[in-house]
C-alpha cells in the first residue's frame, strides 16, 4: 500500500529526509517513530500529498504521491495531530455519530 524509497525532502537547504526507505503492506498496521522533530509529521504530509517537492518515492496505493489527482483523495483516511473528535459528546456518541456517515 505504500513504498517509500530514497525519500529526500527538507524545508532549508539543510538535508532533512534522508534517504527514507520502508513498505507498508495492505492490512499491515505500522508504527512510525522517532523523537520530536525527527520529520514524521513532515513524511505524513509527504504521503498525503501535501508536499511534493520531494526527490525519491512516495507511492500510496500505486500512484506517486507528487502526482495524485482527484481520486487519491478518495482512498486514503488521515487522522492528524489535533482532536477529530467532539469533546461535548461522549466517546460512544463520537463514534455512533462518525460511524453514521
Ligand atoms: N513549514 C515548515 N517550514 C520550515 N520548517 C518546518 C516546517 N514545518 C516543520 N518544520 C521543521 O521541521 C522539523 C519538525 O518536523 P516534523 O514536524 O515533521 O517533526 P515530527 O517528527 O512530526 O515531530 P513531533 O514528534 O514533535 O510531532 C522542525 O525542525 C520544524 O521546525
Ligand atoms: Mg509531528
Amino acid at each position: 500500500m505504500i513504498q517509500v524509497r530514497k525519500l529526500e525532502f527538507s524545508y532549508t537547504k539543510k538535508p532533512f529526509l534522508e534517504d527514507v526507505n520502508f513498505e507498508v503492506s495492505k492490512g499491515e498496521i505500522f508504527g512510525f517513530l522517532g523523537p520530536s522533530g525527527a520529520g514524521k509529521s513532515t513524511l505524513q504530509k509527504v504521503l498525503t500529498g501535501l508536499i511534493t517537492n520531494y526527490k525519491g518515492n512516495a507511492i500510496v496505493n500505486g500512484m506517486e504521491s507528487k502526482n495524485h489527482n482527484n481520486d487519491f483523495y478518495e482512498n486514503i483516511g488521515v487522522d492528524f495531530e489535533f482532536p477529530s473528535l467532539y469533546e461535548k459528546l461522549t466517546a460512544r456518541q463520537n463514534l455512533k455519530y462518525f460511524g453514521s456517515l
